[in-house]
């Protein structure tokens, strides 16, 4: 396929340099040149998308126990700043309606990382997914868009389901069998893995699918020449400052 999307995302906003999954990321991203960003989602109690990747407190946001049976109302007072560096306390959690009026606002391109709360994967690819194609229908024209993705082929199914015209990625960690039948099942446009499994074998399958490749997470540039080498579509990167969003245009990159 023609990858018809940006080929360079910030992955969970800001990489290395302001917290994940905070408006401080996506700002960051901004902030270092680059048009499209990675994030994850998940459903508070109350079925409200928010920004996290942890099923748990105690990473990102101090705590214990399971961030997803709070109401929203209670996760959008949390600190999820403080951990990585203390000039940025303060930064809470998002919603995904924050991160979307930013996104707009900024004309950045997201690749919406669709990332269930155990045992919640059909419900949070239906709300992410209305939300995306909501977001798309008032979008008209503007620049940005939205990429779907998840590990979740339940949440990817729901997600189709409910707004099959908003594309979607399937990732993957390690090559199971019958993930290319998987992704056609789930009429997915990409095949979003982790990058050590590329090689020309898998490339050649993607192509042959029709599917375009993006990879997670590359963090040197010299990985990023060998992908490039390879073909791949787009990747994301905690080196926001080292990968610049026109990695992909330049020649000698
Ligand atoms: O979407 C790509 C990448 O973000 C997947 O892994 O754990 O960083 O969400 P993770
Ligand atoms: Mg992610």
């Amino acid at each position: 396929m023609a990858w018809p999307f940006p080929r360079i995302f910030a992955h969970r906003g800001g990489g290395v340099l302001a917290p994940e999954n905070t408006m401080a990321g996506l700002a960051a991203g901004v902030a270092h040149g680059h048009n499209a960003v990675e994030f994850d989602v998940m459903l508070s109690a109350d079925d409200v998308p928010v920004l996290m990747h942890d099923a748990s407190f105690g990473r990102t946001v101090a705590g214990r126990g399971n961030i997803a049976l709070l109401p929203a109302s209670a996760l959008v007072k949390l600190d999820a700043g403080a951990w990585f560096d203390a000039a940025f306390e303060g930064e809470t959690i998002p919603t995904l309606a924050d991160a979307l009026a930013y996104c707009r606002a900024q004309g950045v391109f997201m690749n919406i990382e669709i990332k269930p709360a155990p045992g919640r994967d059909k419900r949070t690819g239906e709300v992410v997914a209305a939300a995306a194609r909501d977001f798309l229908k008032t979008l008209a024209g503007g620049r940005g868009g939205i990429l779907l993705s998840s590990f979740s082929a339940v949440a990817l199914g729901a997600a189709r389901v409910v707004a099959p015209d908003v594309p979607r990625g399937y990732l993957l960690h390690r090559l199971k069998a019958g993930w290319g039948a998987r992704l056609h099942e789930l009429e997915c446009v990409a095949l979003h893995c982790n990058h050590e499994l590329v090689d020309a074998p898998l490339m050649e399958a993607a192509r042959s699918r029709e599917v375009g490749v993006f990879c997670y997470t590359v963090n040197s540039l010299k990985r990023a020449r060998e992908l490039k080498a390879f073909g791949v579509d787009a990747l994301c990167t905690d080196r926001i400052d080292l990968i610049r969003s026109d990695f992909f245009a330049e020649r000698n990159s």
